[in-house]
C-alpha cells in the first residue's frame, strides 16, 4: 500500500464511555489482541485504544488505517489516507476485519 515498504496498519478500538461501558467494545480489544500477538500480524499491525471518535451512538467502532513503517506505533486519524471508521462493529466484524488485514499486511513479506 506504501512505497515505502511492507504494508502496516493501526488497528483503534474505541474505548470511549459509550463504546466501551455500553456497547462492549473491551470484548472487540481482547479479540483483537490475542489475534494480532500472532506472528503473522504481530509486526505489521498495532492495536491501539482511542476514546471516543465523535460517533458514539453508531459503536462500537473500530478504526483500520494503513500506516507508513516509520509511523508504525502511532495513532493515525479517522481522516487520514486509507482510513475506515467502521461502525457497530460485531466479533464477526472483527474476525473479517483481522482476516482481511492478514491478506493484506506486509509483515510476512518482512526480512528478518
Ligand atoms: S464512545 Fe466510541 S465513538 Fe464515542
Amino acid at each position: 500500500m506504501t512505497d515505502a515498504g511492507p504494508d502496516r496498519f493501526a488497528l483503534l478500538v474505541c474505548d470511549g464511555p459509550v463504546c466501551g461501558d455500553d456497547r462492549g467494545s473491551a470484548a472487540l480489544y481482547r479479540q483483537a489482541r490475542d489475534a494480532v500477538a500472532a506472528p503473522d500480524l504481530a509486526d505489521c499491525v498495532y492495536l491501539g485504544r482511542r476514546t471516543c471518535f465523535g460517533q458514539c451512538l453508531r459503536g462500537p467502532n473500530v478504526l483500520v488505517a494503513p500506516v507508513a513503517p516509520d509511523h508504525f506505533g502511532a495513532d493515525p486519524e479517522p481522516g487520514s489516507p486509507g482510513a475506515v471508521l467502521h461502525f457497530g462493529v460485531t466479533t464477526n466484524d472483527m474476525n473479517e476485519m483481522l482476516a482481511k488485514l492478514r491478506r493484506a499486511a506486509g509483515c510476512l513479506k518482512i526480512a528478518r
